[in-house]
């Protein structure tokens, strides 16, 4: 696209574009090479196709929970399509603009404002799936699902201990036995409540896979969670340094080397999480000396502790929620 630009003028590649389009685009990049906004890599989009496919014997409904501008719903919705299955991805966002979210897409085809609503623009890349696909607005800190069994949850929107007090009680709950859980952010480096939850409901998942790239892992159901025991695995006001740190030795055992970098920064952001910040460097420079962090989390943890660190205001907002202080018991209550 770069060489045309220089060749034509732009008025008569947007000319061509009005033809091929049907409407002016300007000089904003086209849907068709839009479709791939993503905050996930191209191994993952196959590891969701395929799970679709894992789950077609069980009943139950397909959840996307964080979906944006939709790549993790057009993966699942794939397989459904692939297999000829008639039904539904439940695809679920706030669908509002975040300042964050300009750092992953550089192009898009409107562009927007903090607070503004991109629901119309998800919907719009849904393109020819659209049948096998129904997004939902709301808000999973409060959200109440109503749609009965689950077979295959993918979960992008455990951000904080309280999304995954919410999301738990709501989705973990209506998983049937065989059901896949995808938890998309399990080996990022900073979500340490992740393993906390998944260990507490060890005997009820198993681990069953991970990505090389990117950060997912999924886990499957052996069998199916009885309420009392999500409802103690969700509360997270009574959760003690101990126990978690068991969980993040856990997921090293069962997901192995892949998880040493990811559950030695849970360790760290957990902490930071707590306020305890000198611990949270020892932490850190132990790591450093173990060699156990991949660079660019490395770069980001360092940067986490300075600010936290330096009482910077943005930060301390932004990661609000992240903080154990917002752990919440199994309704959602703060625990602080
Ligand atoms: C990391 S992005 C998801 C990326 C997307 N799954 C993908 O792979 O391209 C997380 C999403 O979670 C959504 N989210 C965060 N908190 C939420 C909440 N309380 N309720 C609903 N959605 C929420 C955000 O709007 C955002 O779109």
């Amino acid at each position: 696209m770069n060489a045309l630009k220089k060749l034509f003028p732009r008025r008569l590649l947007e000319g061509l574009r009005y033809i091929r389009h049907g409407r002016l685009t300007w000089d904003r990049t086209l849907p068709s090479s839009v479709v791939s906004a993503a905050m996930t890599t191209k191994e993952e989009q196959a590891l969701f196709t395929k799970s679709v496919k894992d789950v077609a014997g069980l009943k139950g409904e397909i959840i996307d929970l964080g979906c944006w501008l939709g790549s993790t719903t057009i993966s699942l919705a794939s397989g459904l399509r692939e297999l000829n299955d008639p039904g539904k991805v439940y695809a679920f966002d706030r669908f509002i603009w975040e300042p964050w979210m300009d750092l992953y897409s550089s192009e898009h085809w409107c562009e927007y404002l903090p607070g503004e609503l991109f629901l119309p623009e998800t919907r719009r890349r849904m393109g020819d799936l659209k049948p096998w696909v129904v997004l939902v607005t709301a808000d999973l800190t409060t959200y109440h699902w109503e749609g009965g069994a689950v077979r295959l949850v993918l979960v992008d929107a455990m951000k904080s201990w309280r999304l995954t007090t919410a999301i738990g009680r709501e989705f973990y709950g209506a998983l049937v036995k065989d059901a896949l859980v995808l938890h998309q952010d399990y080996l990022s480096y900073n979500h340490p409540w992740l393993s906390v939850l998944q260990y507490r409901l060890r005997d009820y998942m198993r681990y069953e896979t991970c990505v090389s790239h990117g950060a997912t892992a999924s886990f499957r159901l052996s069998k199916e969670i009885p309420s009392d025991v999500l409802l103690k695995a969700i509360d997270f006001s009574q959760l003690t340094d101990d126990e978690a740190e068991r969980s993040w030795l856990w997921s090293l055992e069962v997901i192995g080397e892949r998880a040493r970098g990811t559950m030695a920064c849970s360790k760290i952001m957990y902490y930071l999480g707590k306020g305890e910040i000198e611990r949270s460097k020892v932490l850190l420079r132990e790591s450093e000396k173990l060699q156990q962090i991949e660079p660019h989390n490395l770069t980001t943890v360092r940067q986490d502790i300075a600010k936290a660190e330096a009482g910077d205001h943005s930060w301390a907002e932004m990661n609000a929620d992240r903080m154990f202080s917002h752990g919440t018991d199994a309704v959602g209550r703060n625990a602080a």
